[in-house]
């Protein structure tokens, strides 16, 4: 529950005599809570009663989604999976003071809970400081969330608590040792006030972590990013050896949090995994290594050496690869899911943290369009044109297997065209009435065999699949975009009315 002093609050203390329990960020459960965060910036989405059945099937309770999306919340009404929301960053400057707080956390919250969904946490803005969004910066961010904090508390929303998730980029770059950890200097005075606002409220500090990322960017053995001790790398710092990237940025946050003044503030995971393409080691053969020992790591409580014999609560990241999801970072962000867009598990992964070797199970009830692929008929007598209908397909659909390091990066030049055309018309939903998404200026045609190439997968749509973009929060690419405006322009103006109204 992450409440040190539950008792100081007497409503609180009337919840604890009737025997009702409090909800929060972080729940205290021994061994701690092995959650999956659930991002939807892909085309074609899971339908959200599939992710339900997913999640129950596989025994993870807890979900984090980036959005207030209604649609995916209702899906929740009943069942005790306990959920995480997100007020995303772009609508951090529209919560101006407590009074459009409480109603935002009316629309929101109250009336979600009022259909019996069980949400218990709420992210203030994702990663703000990061930077992902170095073009945007979120100043406002700590007073959001002490606004939000104050309406909540005003409001009796007693089983909420607000928190907001940062990622390792706020930490000092290039310590070799967690006791030299510290927020970055030009964060610091924001990252202190953060830290203090959350002792104040008892919430608990989310951090986000990539270990293939981080291990990359401090050139070390990416030995040291798994917690099997295969490692010949560690670190040993005042008699503490770390053995594993994980246990180095967690001990790092908490020497940060420390030095901020607030030492007995518990530490949780918003978001931790290992991407399965488009990067050096990226490959379900390593993810599920990584998850081989980090989930019973997490469930034997056995801690850190700053942090020993205590649970730390993870949110794995992600439950489905989304591929219109940012690559600033690179094209690894769009291959995180523990299942592939169409809800296929990619590797064994034992959630109960019990070492069993299995697949989590398939969603079910995702139905496929016809198997017809569109491929490059051959015609290299202009190049140019080639590659401009290739940039073209690539600049809305996702070819990011393609680059270096990519499942389809062997590919042939010929093959390589018709993987892009390929993903191109599959997220064009195969429309080919006249032939215009399997075209390309007459280089395209469909075929019915399977051009596949070895563990490059040319896909085939999802034709059961969501596709209404009612969150309208996120971020979204032209592809996205497109899709929008493809339906109906009314649609598009009504739903940005629902965007206005439902933001405020
Ligand atoms: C909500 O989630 C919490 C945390 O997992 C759980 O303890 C509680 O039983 C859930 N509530 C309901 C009504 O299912
Ligand atoms: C955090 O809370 C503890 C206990 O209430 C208090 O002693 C400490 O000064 C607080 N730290 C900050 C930075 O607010
Ligand atoms: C790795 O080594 C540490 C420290 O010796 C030990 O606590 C841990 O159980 C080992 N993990 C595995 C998977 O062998
Ligand atoms: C680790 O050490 C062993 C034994 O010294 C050696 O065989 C192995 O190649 C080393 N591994 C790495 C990744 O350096
Ligand atoms: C090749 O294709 C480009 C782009 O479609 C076009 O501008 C150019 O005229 C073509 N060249 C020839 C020789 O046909
Ligand atoms: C295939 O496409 C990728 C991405 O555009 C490119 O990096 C690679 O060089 C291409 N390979 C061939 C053989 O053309
Ligand atoms: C996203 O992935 C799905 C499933 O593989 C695919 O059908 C869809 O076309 C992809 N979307 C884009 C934009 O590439
Ligand atoms: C046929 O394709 C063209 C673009 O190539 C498009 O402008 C036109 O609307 C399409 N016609 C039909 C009937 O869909």
């Amino acid at each position: 529950m992450g409440r040190q002093f539950p008792f100081s609050n007497p409503s609180i203390l009337l919840l604890f005599l009737t025997g009702v329990t409090i909800f929060s960020c972080s729940f205290n459960v021994v061994g701690g809570v092995i959650g999956v965060s659930w991002g939807r910036q892909t085309s074609h989405r899971l339908i959200p009663s599939m992710v339900v059945d997913l999640l129950l099937q596989n025994g993870i309770r807890h979900l984090k989604i980036f959005s207030t999306s209604e649609n995916v919340l209702e899906a929740f009404a009943g069942g005790d999976i306990a959920i995480t929301v997100t007020l995303p960053n772009e609508g951090l400057k529209h919560i101006v003071n407590t009074g459009v707080a409480a109603y935002w956390l009316q629309q929101k919250i109250r009336k979600n809970q009022n259909k019996n969904i069980n949400i218990t946490c709420l992210y203030v803005g994702s990663q703000p400081f990061s930077a992902f969004y170095r073009t945007e910066t979120y100043d406002n961010a700590v007073d959001t969330l002490k606004i939000i904090q104050q309406a909540l508390r005003l409001n009796g929303y007693d089983t909420v608590v607000a928190t907001t998730p940062h990622f390792t980029d706020v930490l000092k770059p290039g310590i070799m040792k967690p006791s030299e950890a510290d927020f970055r200097p030009d964060l610091k005075e924001k990252m202190v006030e953060f830290v203090s606002v959350l002792n104040a409220s008892n919430a608990p500090f989310v951090m986000d972590v990539f270990p293939i990322h981080f291990v990359a960017e401090n050139k070390w053995d990416i030995e040291f990013a798994f917690l099997d001790n295969k490692s010949n790398f560690s670190i040993e710092d005042n008699g503490h050896v770390y053995t594993n990237v994980f246990e180095f940025v967690y001990d790092s946050f908490v020497t940060a949090i420390t030095k901020a003044g607030a030492p007995n503030l518990k530490v949780i995971v918003g978001q931790i995994g290992w991407p399965t393409d488009g990067f050096p080691g990226a490959n379900v053969a390593n993810a599920e290594r990584f998850f081989r020992e980090f989930i019973p790591f997490v469930k034997s409580t056995k801690g850190t050496p700053l942090r020993p014999g205590i649970s730390i609560d993870v949110y794995i990241h992600s439950l489905v690869d989304e591929n219109l999801s940012r690559i600033s970072l690179g094209a690894f962000q769009r291959h995180w899911g523990l299942y592939t867009s169409y809800g296929e598990p990619k590797y064994k992964i034992d959630f109960s943290g019990a070492h069993r070797d299995i697949y989590p199970t398939t969603a079910k009830g995702v139905v496929l369009m016809p198997k017809r692929w569109c491929v490059f008929k051959g015609d290299k007598t202009n190049l140019t044109k080639v590659e401009n209908q290739v940039s073209r397909a690539c600049a809305e659909a996702d070819c990011t297997s393609l680059l270096p390091g990519g499942l389809c990066s062997q590919l042939t030049f010929e093959q390589n065209v018709s993987y892009a055309f390929n993903r191109y018309f599959q997220m064009n939903s195969q429309y080919s009435t006249n032939g215009s998404s399997c075209d390309f200026e007459n280089l395209a045609t469909v075929v019915t065999e399977d051009p596949s190439v070895g563990t490059c997968k040319f896909p085939v749509e999802i034709l059961a699949a969501e596709r209404a973009e009612t969150d309208g929060l996120m971020k979204r690419s032209r592809a996205g975009e497109r899709l929008q405006a493809s339906s109906s322009s009314s649609i598009v103006l009504s739903l940005l009315l629902i965007f206005l109204l439902r933001l405020i």
